[in-house]
């Protein structure tokens, strides 16, 4: 029995204030969990700071985005009375039990983060990626489906390109193949040799946000899922290791908005990190937000129907994202555009962008306006916060043995 669930249900969810929070963050994430406060007996929304410095940030915007994304969460109808809402790095003990969860995670696990491996890359690196020829990327591909790149058994790796010999078809490919292995593995290297290790090891601290308070459901968009996956894996091992500590939570994914895509580039999803034309902040102006939306990316067809093909990625986001926001059902919205055009569905979604953000804009100016009130709410948030998870690290730290 866990000794320290309280009584009741518990939702969680975290957002890194390392940005201005866009769109996706809010029909993915906030928007939902303003929904999910009242399902649940308890909810509880961190800031994530400590999430946001694993790569680096000008210490003046920092805080003022912590206080940004604290008023965004609050002016998106998060209820601070019934929701726990409060800066991560005012609550000590998620450090703390990020360390005691470290001892229980594998390098390996941490490494087949999807997150991880994107992030590795740096711009510089790439770009020698992207200039390597056709013919090689074609051999790589071939490659790739053989090796798993994760190894670093350099044994494995060369007895795999034995094998892949075989597979090419032209056997004078192979030397080319080889090269650019070896290449390949040497970028790895590098990559991960400049890499800060707080990007390894936050999926460590992500369980700790998650353990520490006993949470059963976690809301996230898709790109979070995995590293839920995680915390579950941690505490199962924790659990069977030391005896029943760990609520195991569950991700909970929004049915439809769980994975926003970016506008102008309809393959890869919104993110806060491109402060670009395909990105609508949730701070940005009617005009800007109109400007974003008629130049997104569709296609060549005219159809306004939910079909998400491949090159139908660029109109399937846009009707997500009508049909999130909206509330209506697909066949409303199909039948509301049966007679229109691309340009219609681009109109009315800029309106109701704006419709709902302009509210919301005007109750974040009010808040940031007002940083007492703010310093108030978190700093009552802390305290509810660090009672919770006292009692948990205290737990958890008796189980390990450790003195208390
Ligand atoms: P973060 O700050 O990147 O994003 C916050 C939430 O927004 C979701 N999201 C999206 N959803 C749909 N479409 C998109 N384009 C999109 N972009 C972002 C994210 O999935 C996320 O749910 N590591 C986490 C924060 C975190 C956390 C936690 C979450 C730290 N501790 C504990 C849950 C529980 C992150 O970087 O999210």
């Amino acid at each position: 029995m866990i000794v320290l669930a309280y009584m009741g249900k518990t939702v969680l969810s975290g957002i890194k204030p390392s940005g201005i929070p866009q769109l996706g963050n809010y029909v993915g994430a906030i928007s939902y969990w303003a929904e999910l406060q009242n399902k649940y007996d308890h909810a509880i929304f961190p800031v994530v700071d400590l999430h946001a410095i694993t790569v680096p940030q000008d210490p003046k915007v920092l805080s003022h985005q912590t206080y940004l994304t604290t008023a965004i969460i609050l002016a998106s109808g998060i209820n601070p009375k019934k929701s726990i809402v409060f800066v991560q790095s005012d609550v000590p003990a998620h450090s703390e039990l990020m360390w005691l969860l470290t001892t229980v995670a594998t390098m390996g696990e941490l490494g087949r983060m999807t997150q991880y491996k994107d992030k590795s890359g740096t711009a510089q690196l790439d770009s020698v990626e992207k200039a390597l020829s056709e013919e090689l990327r074609e051999a790589y591909k071939i490659a790739h489906a053989q090796i798993d790149t994760n190894t670093s058994n350099v044994d494995d790796m060369a007895a795999a390109l034995v094998k892949i010999q075989a597979q090419l078809k032209a056997k004078s490919d192979l030397p080319k193949l080889q090269r650019y292995m070896l290449l390949l593995k040497l970028l790895e290297e590098r990559r991960r040799d400049r890499m800060g290790a707080g990007l390894f090891t936050y999926p460590v601290l992500m369980a700790a946000d998650i353990l520490l308070y006993q949470a059963n459901v976690v809301p996230v968009g898709e790109d979070q899922k995995q590293h839920v996956e995680l915390a579950r894996d941690l505490a199962e091992r924790f659990n069977k290791r030391f005896g029943e500590t760990f609520v195991v939570p569950e991700p909970l994914l929004r049915k439809e908005g769980a994975r926003i895509m970016d506008l102008l580039d309809p393959a890869k999803k919104m993110s806060k990190s491109d402060n670009d034309n395909g990105c609508i902040l949730l701070t940005d102006s009617p005009e800007i937000i109109r400007k974003k939306i008629m130049r997104a990316e569709t296609d060549s067809g005219h159809d306004i129907k939910f079909n998400p093909v491949i090159d139908r990625e660029g109109v399937h986001n846009l009707l997500t994202i009508y049909k999130v926001l909206s509330g209506k059902t697909e066949a409303q919205i199909e039948k509301h555009f049966a007679k229109s055009g691309y340009g219609d569905l681009k109109r009315e979604l800029s309106e109701l962008v704006i419709a709902k953000l302009s509210p919301i804009q005007k109750q974040i100016d009010k808040y940031m306006k007002n940083k007492k009130l703010l310093e108030r709410i978190l700093n009552d948030g802390a305290q509810r916060a660090d009672k919770i998870a006292q009692k948990t690290l205290a737990e958890a730290k008796k189980k390990i043995g450790l003195i208390t």
